[in-house]
């Protein structure tokens, strides 16, 4: 039996678990999705965003990438923003990053990762820059890991409040609230680390006309 082949199997498990315990389960969800949540995070196996918060299928649409980064020019993560605000209507947007976060250690050092990492763990230097003075100060390691990974959620939440995206759901729905959260792998709790309430004044630089 290959590693895979479990996953399958598992799955079985599982689907035949859920008809039990409630047998319109998958007739119910395969109509429609209504989730409140849309859950930005890191792809960390250890991570798992409906586990960690005692979510169904059905209350969270997910995206995840390398150190939970809101992007302006992913195509990816814009669709999904875009879908889950504009069409489904979201209340909450969560960023989440994690303590430890591999993706942030990466970009704090000055290794090589070649092309695509290195392109996309610019994003964290950057960050790391906004806030260097804070940062230098920190000489334990793993505690200056720690407050960029705070750091990196509270600036991605910025980028978020950014977009045309959200303004334009601000300005005409009062919604969606932005919240940044950060995971303990040690302790496996989400800490609140910072919010952005619906309709809050970001710098003019970057808002829109006409929403
Ligand atoms: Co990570």
């Amino acid at each position: 039996m290959h590693s895979y082949d479990q996953l399958i199997q598992a799955n079985k498990d599982w689907a035949s678990g859920k008809v039990a315990s409630d047998p319109s389960f998958f007739h119910r969800l395969s109509r429609l999705q209504t989730p409140e949540f849309l859950w930005i995070g890191c792809s960390d196996s250890r991570v798992p965003a409906d586990q960690i918060t005692g979510t169904q299928p059905g209350e969270i649409f997910v995206h995840r990438n390398v150190a939970n980064l809101v992007v302006n020019t992913d195509v990816n993560l814009l669709s999904v923003l875009d879908y889950a605000v504009t069409h489904l209507k979201v209340k909450h947007v969560i960023v989440c990053g994690h303590y430890g976060c591999g993706g942030i250690k990466a970009a704090m050092s000055h290794e090589d990762f070649k092309l695509a990492l290195n392109m996309w763990l610019r994003n964290v230097k950057d960050v790391y820059r906004f806030h260097r003075e804070e940062l230098d100060a920190i000489k334990n390691e793993d505690e200056k890991t720690d407050r960029l990974v705070e750091l990196n959620v509270k600036e991605q939440l910025m980028n978020l409040a950014k977009t045309s995206v959200v303004q334009r759901a601000w300005n005409n729905e009062k919604r969606p609230d932005l919240h940044g959260w950060v995971y303990g792998l040690t302790n496996g709790l989400i800490k609140p680390v910072f919010d952005i309430k619906a309709g809050t004044k970001i710098d003019p630089l970057y808002e829109y006309d006409d929403l």
